[in-house]
C-alpha cells in the first residue's frame, strides 16, 4: 500500500466536502487549527480500543449516540448534561441486565458536518446549495447562510473543547455515580407509561446496591462507582479540519486524530478508493464505518483489510444500517462472509437510518417500532449466524423532543412539528431512548445465554 501522510486523502477522489469559495481563508483557517491543542490524547483512544476488542469478543457492548448533527444554536450546558444522562440511564440498564461492561461513547463534542444525498435543495422554485451542518454552512435557507465559511470550523473547534470539558467534568467529577442514575431511572418507571414493564429490573438493580451496603460497601465510595470511562465520536467527513487535528503521538511515534476517541466513516463516503478511507487507514484511533444495503461482501472485506490490515480486534466496528424491512435479506450473509474470513470486528446496529420515513406533514420521522424491530431482527441475524451483535449506534437526545413517532408516550405524526427541534434527521427523545434500552437489555441476555449453551454443547 502507498505511503499514508495525513494530507495523502488529497490524491484521492473525494465527495460530500464543501468547495470553499475562499481558498487563502481557508488555509489560514486549516493552520490556526493546526496549532491548537488536541482535543483528545492517543492514550485515551488506546484505552477505547481495548474496551471495544472486549465487545468484538462478546465480552461487552458498545452504546453510541448523541445528536444527528450538534448545532450552534443547540449549543447549551443541558443539552450536554440531558444527552449524557440519558446515555448514563441506558448503559446502567444494559450492563445489569445483559452482566457486560458497556462502552460509553457519545456522537458529541464534533459531530457537526453532514452527507447529504442532493448538493442541492430547492423550495418553492429557489434552489440553493444544501445545509451540510453548521462546521460548513449555515441551516436558514438563504443563498449568504449557503455559501462554506471556513470560519465556522474554528467556532465548532471551540464548542467541542467547552462541550468536552464538562463531559469529562460529568464523568468523573461525582455526577455520574451508580446511585443517582439509578434514582434517575426509578423517576423514569414512576413517569413512563411503560414504566411497570422496567419496573422488575430497576427493583433488581436496587436490589443490588442494597446488597452493598448491607455487605459495607458503600456505592458512593466504590471509585468504579464513582464515575465513567465516557468517550468521544463523530464521522470523519470534513477531511481539511480532520486533517488539522491529526498529530504524531509523542508516546508511540503513530498520527492520531485528535478531534475525537473514535470516528467512523459514513454510507455515502466509504468507498475503498476514496479520499475518505484513505485519510482514516492512517490514523491509530478506533474506526467504523457504516454497512448500509449497498454494501457488497467482496467490498466489505477489501474494507476491512484496507482500514484493519493487522485484523486487531477492537480497531474497526462495523455499524449495520439496513432500515427493518431488508435488514433480514442484507445482514446474515455479511456476518457469514465476515467470519468465515476470520476477521475480528465489532458488530454495532444503527436502527435509525435505514427508517427514516416523511409523515403526512412533510417532517422527516422515524416510527420507534421499526427501529425497534431492526434492532430486534439483527440481534435474530447474529444468534442465526453465531456473531455477536456487540454494540449499538442511536440518533437521541437527551431532551423531551417529538421527532419519533411511538414509543410509552406515544408521539403521533400530528404531535410531531411541537418540539422538533433537529439539525439533521429525527433523534429519540429521552423517554423512547431509556425505554428501547430496556428493550435492548433483554436482547443481549438472551443471545448471550444462548451463545453460551451453544458453546459449552
Ligand atoms: C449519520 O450517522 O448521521 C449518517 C449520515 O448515517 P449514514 O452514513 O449511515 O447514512
Ligand atoms: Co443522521
Amino acid at each position: 500500500m502507498s505511503e499514508w501522510h495525513p494530507d495523502s486523502w488529497k490524491k484521492r477522489p473525494v465527495i460530500q466536502v464543501p468547495e470553499y469559495p475562499d481558498q487563502k481563508a481557508l488555509r489560514d483557517v486549516e493552520e490556526e487549527l493546526s496549532s491548537y491543542p488536541p482535543l483528545v490524547f492517543a492514550g485515551e483512544a488506546r484505552n477505547l480500543k481495548a474496551q471495544l476488542a472486549e465487545a468484538a469478543e462478546g465480552r461487552a457492548f458498545l452504546l453510541q449516540g448523541g445528536d444527528c448533527a450538534e448545532s450552534f444554536r443547540e449549543f447549551h450546558p443541558n443539552n450536554i448534561r440531558d444527552t449524557f444522562r440519558v446515555l448514563l440511564q441506558m448503559a446502567v440498564v444494559l450492563t445489569f441486565a445483559a452482566s457486560c461492561p458497556v462502552v460509553k461513547v457519545g456522537r458529541l463534542a464534533g459531530q457537526f458536518a453532514k452527507p447529504r444525498s442532493s448538493g442541492m435543495e430547492t423550495i418553492d422554485g429557489v434552489e440553493l446549495p444544501s445545509y451540510r451542518g453548521d462546521i460548513i454552512n449555515g441551516m436558514s435557507f438563504d443563498a449568504e447562510a449557503r455559501i462554506p465559511d471556513p470560519k465556522r470550523m474554528l467556532r465548532a473547534y471551540s464548542q467541542s473543547a467547552a462541550t468536552l470539558n464538562l463531559l469529562r467534568a460529568f464523568a468523573q467529577g461525582g455526577y455520574a455515580n451508580l446511585v443517582s442514575v439509578h434514582e434517575w431511572n426509578l423517576d423514569f418507571v414512576e413517569k413512563s407509561g411503560a414504566g411497570a414493564k422496567y419496573k422488575d429490573v430497576a427493583d433488581r438493580i436496587g436490589e443490588a446496591l442494597s446488597f452493598m451496603r448491607a455487605c459495607g460497601l458503600n456505592p458512593g465510595d466504590v471509585r468504579q462507582l464513582q464515575g465513567t470511562d465516557f468517550y468521544t465520536s463523530h464521522e470523519a467527513l470534513l477531511l481539511g479540519y480532520e486533517q488539522a487535528l491529526t498529530r504524531v503521538d509523542s508516546t508511540t511515534g503513530e498520527w492520531y486524530d485528535t478531534s475525537a476517541h473514535m470516528l467512523w466513516v459514513g454510507d455515502r463516503t466509504r468507498q475503498t478508493d476514496g479520499a475518505h478511507i484513505e485519510f482514516l487507514r492512517g490514523i491509530g484511533n478506533p474506526l467504523a464505518s457504516k454497512v448500509g444495503p449497498t454494501t457488497d461482501p467482496d467490498d466489505l472485506i477489501r474494507l476491512i483489510d484496507i482500514l484493519n490490515p493487522e485484523n486487531e480486534p477492537g480497531r474497526l466496528t462495523l455499524i449495520s444500517r439496513f432500515g427493518a424491512d431488508k435488514v433480514e435479506d442484507y445482514l446474515p450473509k455479511l456476518l457469514r462472509r465476515v467470519k468465515e474470513e476470520g476477521r475480528k470486528v465489532v458488530w454495532s446496529c444503527d436502527p435509525m437510518h435505514g427508517n427514516t420515513v416523511k409523515a403526512t406533514g412533510g417532517l422527516k420521522t422515524r416510527p420507534f417500532d421499526r427501529v425497534l424491530k431492526e434492532v430486534k431482527q439483527v440481534f435474530a441475524c447474529h444468534n442465526a449466524e453465531g456473531t455477536y451483535a456487540g454494540g449499538i449506534h442511536l440518533e437521541l437526545t437527551g431532551q423531551d423532543v417529538t421527532e419519533c413517532t411511538g414509543g410509552a408516550i406515544a408521539v403521533t405524526e400530528d404531535n410531531l412539528s411541537s418540539r422538533y427541534h433537529t439539525h439533521c434527521d429525527p433523534r429519540l427523545n429521552a423517554s423512547q431512548s431509556i425505554e428501547l434500552a430496556f428493550l435492548v437489555a433483554e436482547s443481549i441476555k438472551e443471545e448471550r445465554e444462548q451463545l453460551s449453551k451453544a458453546s459449552a454443547a
